[in-house]
């Protein structure tokens, strides 16, 4: 009746977002739209910037995929709803695809739309609004997003640089309070490509076991490793700490836009109880389940789709991280870092060369006004001063893109910083000088 009143007394429009949406905000699509970049129009534009592997059509899907959703699509089931947290054979084979995590069963499966949406369930029903989480700094910021939608705090442990990014514990630790709902773990990790060792790996359960904590690992990029690297799923380490597992086939499989995600639940010591274990499922209930079309085929893509296609794929990848870490390394105001796995790498700016460019962010801009190239700035990660590529263009095009880069880094850096003479700078740009090696060491000593 009161509600009714008002209703009728309302003069004006009043129609406003709600607070969910209000605090939901991405930082990569608004820092990017506030560079105001304006590529060159005269050179052909690369973007290093979308993490989208099929961006420029060099890498297809295996052919079994396309061929398994081709016949799925002619079934009338495909078609249907199906149940929220999917099929029982498609929980099933992503059940057995996932037996390196540990003990795992359709059960504990949800299937979700795509590995974002799987994060924002279990952020959901993990932490309640004025809780927080931990994130990794440098970070994919899609847990900051998700997380302050719902009114999660989000708090930060850093990353290493020097020591192949692996998590500072102590930072970790440092950041636990009694409102801490979850650490969230990104392995092999968007944006640094790091891949964490065993022993790192229980090291950091450690952590969270002794200030009872639950972990999220959002293992997206699971297996996808360089040659010399081994992938270990944190919950297959784990006794007694819950672990959620976040993942896809959205990387590893080369299909990111058909939207196939899932949650894994490691409750080995039934901490997480029923209720949260409901509670995934209720929020599963949201959007009707994902695709089904992927679900048909999940599980004939998880079994059948050849070894020698990720062995192809990673091989790629890995001789693009090589191609762009010595391309990079000419220029002294670069200090690209070598990955581990995934598909970026990240790239010191040593912006005290670049006293005209406020930050990594006018620095950016600029690169992609003069020479059409346009990379992640680090503020997009939480971590200004760096820069992220992605590998996965195709061979001549990094080439050229990092060329392009360190072409205007040799045009806009201060020299006179460097003190040592124009042409050696030069020298060294090209890599060709016999001195190279002590000189670089001592520009790699400028931060
Ligand atoms: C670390 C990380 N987590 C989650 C996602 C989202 O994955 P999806 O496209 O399956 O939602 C990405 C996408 O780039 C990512 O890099």
């Amino acid at each position: 009746m009161k509600m009714s009143c008002r209703l009728r007394d309302r003069k004006e429009w009043d129609v406003r977002a709600s607070t969910l949406a209000r605090n939901t905000f991405n930082p990569i699509r608004d820092i990017i739209e506030t560079l105001k970049i304006k590529p060159n129009p005269d050179i052909p534009y690369i973007a290093l910037s979308v993490g989208d592997p099929t961006a420029f059509g060099n890498l297809q899907p295996s052919e079994n995929i396309i061929d398994t959703i081709c016949e799925m699509a002619r079934l009338n089931d495909s078609r249907s709803y199906g149940p929220t947290i999917g099929h029982w054979e498609a929980r099933q084979a992503v059940a057995e695809y996932s037996a390196h995590q540990g003990p795992v069963t359709a059960d504990d499966v949800i299937l979700c739309s795509g590995c974002s949406h799987a994060i924002d369930i279990t952020l959901s029903v993990i932490a309640d609004a004025g809780q927080n989480v931990l994130i990794p700094r440098p970070g994919y910021l899609i847990h900051k997003t998700l997380g302050e939608g719902l009114g999660i705090v989000i708090k930060y442990y850093d990353l290493l640089p020097d020591e192949d990014w692996q998590i500072d514990l102590v930072s970790l630790e440092s950041q636990i309070d009694e409102n801490t709902a979850a650490i969230i773990v990104n392995n092999p990790s968007n944006p640094c490509g790091s891949v964490y060792t065993k022993k790192h790996l229980k090291d950091i359960i450690e952590v969270a076991l002794r200030n009872r904590v639950p972990i999220i690992a959002d293992e997206i990029y699971e297996h996808f490793v360089f040659s010399k690297h081994e992938f270990t799923s944190l919950s297959s380490l784990s006794k007694d700490v819950p672990v959620i597992t976040c993942s896809g086939v959205t990387k590893r499989f080369l299909i990111p836009g058909w939207r196939m995600g899932w949650i894994i639940i490691h409750d080995r010591n039934n901490i997480l109880g029923k209720e949260v274990r409901k509670g995934l499922f209720s929020m599963s209930t949201r959007i009707l389940g994902p695709n089904t079309l992927l679900q048909r085929a999940l599980p004939r893509i998880l079994k059948e789709t050849p070894q020698s296609f990720f062995d192809d794929t990673m091989r790629f990848i890995e001789n693009q991280a090589h191609l762009a870490y010595q391309e990079l390394q000419k220029s002294p105001a670069l200090r690209p870092i070598m990955p581990q796995g995934s598909m970026y790498m990240v790239v010191e700016i040593k912006m005290s060369l670049f006293p005209k460019f406020e930050n990594e962010l006018q620095f950016i801009s600029q690169l992609c006004n003069e020479q059409s190239v346009l990379c992640i700035p680090g503020e997009c990660f939480n971590y200004p001063n760096y820069i992220r590529l992605v590998l996965t263009v195709p061979e001549d095009i990094l080439r050229e893109a990092c060329h392009r880069i360190t072409k205007f880094c040799d045009e806009h850096m201060m020299k006179e910083k460097l003190k040592i003479p124009d042409n050696d700078i030069v020298s060294i740009v090209n890599g060709k000088s016999s001195e190279v090696s002590s000189k670089q060491q001592m520009l790699k000593n400028i931060s």
